[in-house]
């Protein structure tokens, strides 16, 4: 059985349009000093018109691809986290998958919420310990901008749109980054406190009927807070506990992307400066599925994160559902 796995390539994109927190003050009632205050957010890209979760996670994957050095054929599995597919069918990894100019693959998409980049991450662990040879593309792709009520100011002034990707396959015991190890968890009872339900079969619509505020995100955000930091905190612990690894020895810690009080919290349990802390919520907002693949690609790419570190990546998301991850640079 496979038990090295090994990130071969990171990619992001955003799209080019950017949407500030004073383009927001002329939207709703809110102020550029409550969103930065409540959570460290200055702006979030949105998609062009005609632009889809596909073609974002077509650019990262390109970006990955070239990275790792491999040609799209070379792949054997197109895993997509994403709650904001192009489509109910076909799944976003198959429009992917054509995109790329390719097929054959085993295409899927995931749905955990934020927390669906480690859970994709993981499903593709399991592709390589039953196929050692198996080149898994992982990607995160998300279009909030479409599933955000621009009258709520409550959630519309935290998301942003944007794509991650990397490529996982096997390899030798020295080669990095490895991918040491993933702990991922959820708790359904909890799913009403984070939703977009409207275009589920539970919520049954009629053709010609006008979309309402179920078709959008809802989210009972100081409960989703409270639960964001225990969850993210108490599976961190689990993961350092069953590697025998102290906090001290965690060279960055690199959380979801949904908050700053969220992420600083979390740094403050694990005792690890800010300095250690990866953040790029300034800029891109909470991106879903797709702010861990996006901000991993850009700690590499900036040197945030160096050869031999030892980062630990948490996520927390609707469902809810939370998980981390251990991976040596
Ligand atoms: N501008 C100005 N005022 C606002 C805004 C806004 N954009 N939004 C809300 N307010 C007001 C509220 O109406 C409220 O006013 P009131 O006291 O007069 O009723 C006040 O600000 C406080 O509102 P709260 O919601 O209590 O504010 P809070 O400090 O909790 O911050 C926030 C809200 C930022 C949403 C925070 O709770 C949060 O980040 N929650 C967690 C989000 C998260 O982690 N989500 C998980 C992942 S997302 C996914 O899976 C898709």
């Amino acid at each position: 059985m496979q038990t090295n796995y090994i990130i071969r390539g990171f990619g992001h994109y955003a799209p080019e349009r950017v949407l500030t927190n004073a383009d927001l003050e002329k939207i709703v009632d809110t102020t550029d000093e409550w969103i930065t205050s409540r959570t460290g957010i200055k702006q979030r890209h949105i998609v062009a018109e005609g632009e889809s979760a596909s073609d974002m996670a077509a650019q990262a994957a390109r970006q990955a691809l070239a990275e790792a050095g491999m040609e799209p054929a070379e792949l054997t599995h197109i895993v997509v986290a994403t709650f904001t597919p192009d489509s109910m069918i076909p799944s976003t990894a198959c429009v992917l998958q054509s995109k790329l100019g390719i097929s054959g693959q085993m295409c899927v998409d995931v749905s955990a919420a934020c927390s669906g980049f480690l859970y994709a991450l993981q499903t593709a662990r399991g592709y390589l310990a039953l196929e050692p040879e198996a080149k898994v593309l992982v990607v995160a792709a998300e279009v909030i901008s479409r599933r955000t009520n621009w009258d709520d100011r409550a959630t519309c002034v935290l998301f942003g749109d944007a794509a991650g990707a990397v490529v996982l396959t096997g390899g030798g015991e020295d080669e990095r980054p490895r991918l040491l190890d993933m702990m991922l968890a959820a708790d359904g009872s909890l799913g009403d406190l984070l939703t977009v339900h409207g275009g589920g079969s539970a919520y049954a619509y009629k053709m010609g009927e006008p979309v309402g505020p179920e078709y959008f995100v809802q989210m009972q955000g100081r409960e989703t807070f409270k639960h964001a930091v225990r969850n993210m905190t108490s599976i961190c612990e689990a993961l350092l506990e069953r590697h025998g690894v102290g906090k001290s020895e965690i060279d960055v810690l690199l959380p979801h992307q949904a908050n700053w009080r969220i992420i600083d919290a979390v740094g403050r349990k694990f005792e690890i400066p800010p300095e250690k802390v990866f953040a790029n919520i300034d800029r891109y907002a909470n991106t879903s599925a797709a702010s861990i693949p996006v901000a991993l690609s850009e700690a590499v790419k900036t040197g945030f994160i160096k050869p031999g570190d030892l980062v630990l990546l948490t996520s927390f998301g609707g469902g809810f559902t939370w998980g981390s991850a251990l991976v040596r640079f």
